[in-house]
């Protein structure tokens, strides 16, 4: 257990204060796993539960409801944990995966397993086709206009660093500046730190609001100069929820001649985009946080810029002709491809994004405001011990972009590991931690979070389930410090 204030401050108990705080916890849990029996918050176990056969035909995702009526399509969500029904709210960590992307996932080791691209026999065409129908899904998924746009990569992180190690390692000399902001996730900072070291650009960072809810952008269009090569910005923040307005980026950032990245990790599950209005050169996304397997995502970038891109890692399958001391390449995304691919992965990732676009892309994001908007303010009026982080929904100055079906939020004198560690012991998963944002969480003024994110599955009453868990959690430790 962390005894740390929120400011980070350690309060180091006595021996005995330990003992005591264990056995406490121990009592709780106990009465946590004897009340379970009485909930009814599991999905009922009845045909649903069932095992896929892997033949019986899925239902259309158009013809599904959202929430409670979705949980019978993801298996895992039917369990118990610590004795409580699982209340699954870590989404913006990594989502679950619907019987349509575990199928493709079997279908894939059980009918056609082949090398792609390389085979001329019945399953390598088969593997190739299905593997490029993957590619062709997620560039429907976000509107592109032609499949070859879209690269697929390892996941988000990897697809920014290909674009710092070829655009930007190509383009960039001492003195150029990348415009990024205080909120990025790590992955959109290292990289463009390594990159800085290597070529002697600068960094420039957008700072948050005065009441630090989202991005200033008065200080963005401050930060811009004829010197700004890139700007590459998060579209939904995965702490402050907050939506940036790329169009307005995109328009500002041409108008200094820059290049746009946007770190959509947050966005392509969420929310229908269309990459040809969003305005930037490159969007960044991971398949494990809309639906699909972990191991594979997607860099998607306009023709033409990609075209201009030199290779970065060498191997099998972005090469043209390979000579004993050069080689040429292949165009994108092949160039960008190096050795075998995730194969599965990748046709899990196009089963996602098919069933997603599927399911409708709008009814998501509806769904989502109004989930993401009972949590909000569940939580928010729980206690005035409360801070939650990011623009409350609804707030003028989002200019209608809303927020994020997240809320990330302190408990005031409780740690937000101790905080997700008792809730884990009431069956409710949320992340704790720096969120990978840590220089955001220096801005904020703590060293950590709690962060409640929830999907298409979640459920009113699991809002309910997890605010009920958080509220005995400050119960018990108010016990515990009174004591
Ligand atoms: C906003 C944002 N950007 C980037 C990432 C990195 O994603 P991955 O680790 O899948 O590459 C995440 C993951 O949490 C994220 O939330």
């Amino acid at each position: 257990m962390h005894a740390a204030s929120t400011s980070g401050r350690s309060t180091a108990p006595s021996m005995r204060s330990l003992a005591r705080l264990a056995s406490k916890r121990h009592q709780w849990i106990v009465r946590h796993r004897t009340a379970a029996a009485a909930t009814d918050l599991a999905a009922p176990a009845g045909p649903s539960a069932a095992l896929d056969d892997g033949r019986s035909p899925l239902p259309d995702p158009a013809s599904l409801q959202l929430g409670a009526p979705l949980r019978s399509q993801f298996p895992i969500l039917e369990q118990t944990v610590n004795g409580r029904p699982l209340v699954y709210l870590d989404n913006a960590a990594t989502s679950q995966k619907p019987r349509a992307v575990l199928r493709a996932l079997s279908n894939c080791y059980e009918e056609y397993n082949s090398n792609v691209h390389r085979g001329v026999h019945a399953l390598s065409a088969r593997a190739t086709q299905e593997y490029e129908d993957a590619r062709a899904k997620v560039a429907a998924l976000i509107c592109a206009s032609n499949s070859r746009e879209v690269v697929i990569t390892r996941n988000a992180t990897e697809a920014i660093n290909l674009v710092a190690n070829t655009w930007g390692a190509q383009n960039l000399k001492p003195g150029d500046e990348i415009i990024l902001s205080v909120a990025e996730h790590h992955a959109n900072l290292v990289p463009w730190q390594l990159l800085a070291v290597r070529t002697g650009a600068v960094l420039r960072h957008v700072r948050l609001t005065p009441d630090r809810t989202q991005l200033d952008m008065d200080h963005f269009r401050s930060l811009l100069s004829p010197r700004t090569r890139l700007v590459s910005l998060v579209h939904v923040s995965n702490v402050l929820g907050c939506v940036l307005d790329a169009a307005y980026v995109a328009e500002r950032a041409r108008a200094v001649g820059a290049r746009l990245l946007l770190d959509c990790c947050q966005s392509v599950p969420h929310s229908a985009l269309d990459v040809g209005s969003l305005g930037a050169d490159w969007i960044v996304a991971s398949s494990h946080k809309f639906c699909g397997p972990s191991g594979v995502g997607f860099l998607w970038g306009k023709y033409e810029v990609l075209e201009q891109m030199g290779p970065w890692m060498g191997g099998g399958e972005m090469i043209q002709d390979v000579f004993l001391d050069h080689s040429t390449f292949a165009p994108p995304p092949a160039r960008f491809e190096a050795g075998t691919p995730a194969i599965a992965e990748a046709i899990g990732m196009g089963a996602a994004a098919e069933w997603l676009q599927q399911l409708g892309m709008g009814r998501v994001h509806d769904y989502e405001q109004e989930i993401g908007t009972y949590l909000w303010e569940r939580l928010t009026s729980l206690s005035p011990r409360i801070t939650a982080y990011g623009p409350p929904p609804g707030d003028p100055r989002s200019g209608g972009r809303g927020r994020a079906s997240l809320v990330a939020f302190n408990v005031e004198g409780l740690h937000a590991t101790d905080v997700s560690t008792l809730l884990d012991h009431a069956g409710v998963a949320v992340r704790s931690g720096h969120h990978c944002a840590q220089p955001l969480h220096r801005e904020l003024g703590v060293p950590a979070s709690a962060r409640a994110s929830a999907y298409i599955y979640n459920t009113a009453a699991e809002v309910d389930a997890f605010v009920e868990a958080l509220k005995e959690t400050i119960q018990f430790f108010d016990d515990v410090h009174g004591a």
